[in-house]
């Protein structure tokens, strides 16, 4: 169900059936801040002074009426001097868990004043937290919660906002359907299965696909995907889409997405322990590079960008390449397949080189749920970044700030590829250096990576943390998240 959002400028408080105000500890304290119609500014007064609501974040007081609204719903902002756009994505996404509780299914938000928020920026950060929040993946529930099915806004400023509510709303729902993807069964959602799901956007949208079979991967020298893929009854696919939205513009960008539709580790198998049991979810950075192309497509974004996508499946089976393997990659280089359990950097490695030299881009960014080893740097919060890039990777920075989809650099310093030598092959894709687990592990992984990009600026997003979430926390739920979605369109439109 998709949620409708209008933005009206006139009050008429009474029209308004749940009304909602986000509201910050300071405005509590000195009430004339808040800007209250006479015939409901009484209640509100008297539940602030009553100190049953104080304006502290994540508390939401709901009180009812007789007359319309029948519903005023205060959130707390927490304080003013801290109050950002995340605060109120979270005081959003608390009303609406609230509402889905009591089965409500409308709501209306007063813009509130925020001394260092812009206007445009509160009103994109509450339909973020609403549409966000508002998500269960339900299709495999008999039970499903209630939805919003409407948000008005309420706000009195006279910027044009049609056309930016319309954009923010479509990128929640690309992450949303993202979500979905990365939730889907694995068995639903085989590499082709996920090609069949690219050309029907490419359909609907002004997009351009191809899709490599395994004929011609094998053409093309992709052994390293083909290694990947070789224990597996499904075929692998690998995807391009392409997206021009800037004749005039020489440059393109280039995405590269892991779509590992299952990783079971291969015949270096992985335990309940190593959390097989969420590994449909490798093919995250695909979902997301998926839902990018998709959504700078129906935006119209001026940028011309082009998605690679491998898929394959990492299976055990008597057909499943062996430890040991020493394997033909696409750039001509040979590699030791020391642990066939990492195998994202496997394929990525075919096809960060295959879009370098196909594409040209000015920038490759690969997004990838690569290691373990990201989750114990920064746990479920921020994705890692590695770059040969400052001038992108500083641009990606900014805009995980303001998206709150953080990353955070690593180095590549030389000293790591010393550690990255095989005896038997031009580079081998595990580092042996580490007693109880890989030492680095995030950090040697694009350094394997970096061996196949030449020359072309490059960020790596190693999303393994982020893309999946254990736990529920405001507007993401346990499991796939979306993330990178957001991230991505902010980056291409402050390029
Ligand atoms: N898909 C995994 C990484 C992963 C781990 C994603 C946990 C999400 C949650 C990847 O293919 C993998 O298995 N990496 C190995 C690399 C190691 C063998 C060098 C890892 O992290 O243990
Ligand atoms: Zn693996
Ligand atoms: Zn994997």
């Amino acid at each position: 169900m998709v949620m409708q959002i209008s933005v009206v400028r006139q009050k008429h408080l009474q029209q308004h059936e749940n009304l909602v105000y986000l509201i910050s500890e300071e405005d509590a304290v000195d009430l004339g801040r808040i800007d209250f119609e006479d015939d409901v500014d009484k209640a509100v007064q008297q539940t602030i002074k009553d100190g049953d609501f104080t304006g502290a974040k994540d508390t939401v007081f709901i009180l009812k009426r007789d007359d319309m609204p029948k519903r005023l719903i205060l959130s707390g902002l927490g304080a003013q001097a801290e109050a950002q756009e995340e605060h109120i994505r979270r005081a959003a996404c608390n009303v609406v868990k609230k509402l889905q509780e009591l089965k409500v299914t409308s709501m209306t938000v007063l813009a509130p004043e925020i001394h260092n928020v812009k206007g445009q920026e509160i009103v994109r950060a509450i339909i973020e937290g609403a549409i966000l929040g508002d998500y269960e993946f339900s299709k495999y529930k008999t039970e499903k919660k209630t939805n919003i099915q409407s948000l008005t806004l309420i706000y009195t400023k006279q910027d044009h906002l049609e056309r930016v509510v319309g954009e923010i709303k479509a990128i929640c729902e690309n992450v949303l359907a993202i979500r979905n993807l990365v939730n889907e069964n694995s068995d639903a959602k085989t590499p082709e299965i996920l090609a069949k799901l690219a050309v029907d956007m490419a359909k609907k949208t002004k997009l351009n696909v191809h899709v490599l079979d395994e004929k011609e991967l094998r053409k093309l020298g992709m052994h390293l995907i083909l290694a990947v893929s070789q224990g597996s009854r499904y075929p692998p696919k690998m995807i391009i889409l392409e997206y021009n939205g800037n004749k005039k513009d020489k440059k393109r960008y280039a995405l590269v997405g892991k779509g590992i539709t299952f990783d079971s580790g291969g015949l270096n198998l992985k335990t309940g322990q190593s959390g097989i049991e969420t590994m449909k979810m490798d093919m995250a950075g695909a979902a997301t590079v998926l839902g990018v192309m998709k959504t700078l497509a129906l935006l119209k974004v001026k940028r011309n960008v082009v998605g690679v996508i491998p898929c394959c499946e990492n299976m055990i089976s008597a057909t499943a390449t062996k430890p040991g393997a020493i394997i033909q990659s696409y750039a001509g280089k040979t590699v030791e397949i020391v642990n066939t359990d990492a195998e994202g950097r496997l394929v990525l490695a075919d096809a960060l080189a295959y879009t370098e030299k196909t594409f040209a881009p000015a920038c490759i960014i690969d997004l990838a749920t690569l290691t373990g080893a990201i989750l114990r740097t920064f746990g479920e919060h921020v994705a890692g970044m590695m770059t040969t890039s400052p001038t992108y990777g500083a641009k990606l920075f900014a805009a995980g700030q303001r998206t709150y989809e953080r990353v955070w650099e690593l180095p590549l310093y030389k000293d790591y590829e010393d550690e990255m030598k095989s005896d038997f092959a031009d580079v081998p894709n595990y580092g042996y250096l580490g007693r109880l687990a890989p030492y680095a592990g995030s950090i040697m992984g694009a350094i394997f990576l970096r061996y196949f990009v030449e020359k072309t600026p490059w960020i790596h997003v190693d999303i393994a943390g982020t893309a999946w979430a254990e736990k529920t926390r405001y507007y993401t739920y346990h499991g796939g998240t979306g993330f990178g979605v957001r991230l991505l369109m902010d980056f291409f439109e402050h390029l």
